[in-house]
């Protein structure tokens, strides 16, 4: 039987368990990797793709034999996992392909049969989209993100030989039936204590939505069972049925691609200048714009970092209402406010704030591209590759991005735009914080968007059978 609305919704105590999954099996055969939790690889190349417009037919084939050789399945990357963990047998060569709309509409799929979320079928460069998210105008990106994109193939593994080989071969395949009009190489990047971090030297990806076991498991252990945070999140945050599926059970994710680049020596210069200006401690002055220490140390909890290996994600802002100790802008608290927005006076109950909050989350799967010295401070050439699943774009990526990290009023008072993510000029922006506060803002924005594009990941039922679409 079909999975319900009821199974998708629901927040299992432990999650869904690849090794056991009952009525999930047939959704983590079909929905692509990467999605339910990242690869892991620590080195991935991204090629975007266009079709040639003649060869329709043999692009569909095309397709269906990189689905049949290359995707790996939710349950597969848990089987190789579990498989590593077991025999030390590494699960090598990692792939999946996402279409966008063009992509949708070159291989001829009806309107009705397409992914029906609203901003995946205007497209990132659609001026109303741009407007929201206050994205700079597409003759400033990068002339690869300029091009029509049909197609995104992740290719991703450990070893970077491997890899390389894999993608010139795919390069080679490719001529026939495509272009590869743009290619970005990302790589995890760590700090010397070997945790994976960004360009600016924080910690990342220690706050996520977790849907598997073993993830939930694990993470309850290092958090207090989820005394002050509950990361567990339902499959509905991040699957759509996917229309052109050939199971019962065929689902899809929303992707969102940013590349973002990063200014380290600038934001570096900007937080020595300010914490002489403010006589505190440059790490300090780090935290109050990102609301972690760079160690990734909650400043909500600490005024130091506290230099833990693992660290914590069992926090709320319940003993900082007033924003004492993180800042109402702080990035974190900008992306995930956990529970703020159910104490504006407008909000309806503290519980369904809440829970409408935890519907606005998004599973990031992000890694860094550029220089790979950490001793060094690009201030251009080096930043985010921004990647996020979720179920729909509006209500999540988009939402995020516009309604809270653009918004200088939010939550209370006029707290000011996200200073990690959010440009000036973004809707909104200058008019309500003022053009003095705009032009005045003690930390500038270190970040540029060079370009992107929505992207749906097809269940694998869909991908395999594309000649029957
Ligand atoms: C270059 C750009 C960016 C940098 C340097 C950056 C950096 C970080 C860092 C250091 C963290 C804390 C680590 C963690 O809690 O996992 C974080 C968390 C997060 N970021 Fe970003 N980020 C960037 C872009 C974005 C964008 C564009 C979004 C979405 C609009 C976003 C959404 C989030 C979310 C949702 C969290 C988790 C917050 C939580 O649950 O506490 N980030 N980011």
């Amino acid at each position: 039987m079909a999975l319900t609305e009821e199974d998708l919704s629901v927040v299992l105590e432990n999650g869904i368990d690849p090794e056991n999954p009952g009525k999930y099996a047939d959704l983590l055969e079909d929905l692509q990797g990467n999605i339910l939790r990242g690869h892991g690889r620590d080195h991935s190349v991204h090629l975007f793709l266009e079709f040639h417009a003649d060869k329709v037919d043999s692009a569909k084939e095309w397709v269906e034999n990189f689905a049949k050789n290359y995707i790996k399945s939710a349950q597969q990357q848990f089987d190789e996992s579990a498989r590593y963990r077991k025999e030390g047998v590494n699960g090598g060569l990692f792939a999946n392909f996402f279409l966008s709309k063009d992509g949708y509409k070159y291989f001829g799929v009806k309107p009705f049969k397409m992914p029906k979320d609203e901003p995946f079928r205007f497209g990132m460069k659609n001026e109303a989209v741009k407007n929201l998210l206050g994205d700079p105008p597409v003759e400033e990106w990068e002339t690869g993100y300029q091009q029509t994109l049909h197609a995104l193939i992740i290719m991703a593994d450990d070893d970077v030989v491997d890899l390389l080989q894999g993608v010139n071969q795919m390069t080679q395949d490719l001529r026939t039936v495509a272009t590869i009009v743009h290619r970005e190489d990302g790589f995890i990047l760590r700090n010397s204590e070997g945790q994976i971090i960004e360009h600016f030297g924080f910690v990342d990806g220690i706050s996520q939505p977790l849907f598997l076991k073993r993830d939930i498991v694990r993470s309850r252990v290092n958090n207090c069972n989820f005394s002050q945070w509950d990361p567990r999140a339902p499959l509905s945050i991040v699957v759509e049925k996917d229309r052109n599926g050939q199971k019962e059970d065929s689902y899809g994710s929303y992707l969102v691609y940013r590349k973002l680049e990063q200014n380290v020596k600038g934001w570096n210069e900007n937080v020595a200048s300010l914490a002489k200006e403010l006589k505190v401690e440059p790490e300090f002055v780090g935290a109050s714009t990102m609301g972690r220490f760079k160690d990734g140390t909650p400043l909500t909890m600490a005024d130091v970092p506290s230099h833990a290996v693992t660290p914590t994600n069992n926090f709320n802002f319940d003993e900082d209402t007033k924003a004492m100790k993180c800042p109402f802008h702080a990035h974190i608290r900008k992306t995930n406010p956990r529970g703020d927005t159910g104490r504006v006076e407008s909000a309806p109950n503290a519980e369904q704030a809440l829970e409408t909050e935890l519907g606005h989350r998004i599973a990031r799967r992000g890694i860094s591209y550029g220089d790979n010295d950490i001793n060094h401070e690009p201030e251009t050439g080096s930043g985010l590759l921004f990647l996020c699943f979720q179920a729909t774009i509006e209500n999540q990526f988009n939402f995020i991005q516009s309604a809270w990290a653009n918004q200088p009023k939010f939550v209370q008072v006029d707290v000011g735009p996200d200073p990690v993510i959010s440009p000036p000029g973004s809707q909104n922006w200058t008019k309500e914080w003022g053009k003095e506060a705009t032009e005045n803002r003690p930390f500038k924005l270190w970040m540029k968007v060079k370009g992107g594009e929505y992207f749906f990941a097809p269940s694998i039922s869909c991908l395999a059978n594309m000649t029957s679409l």
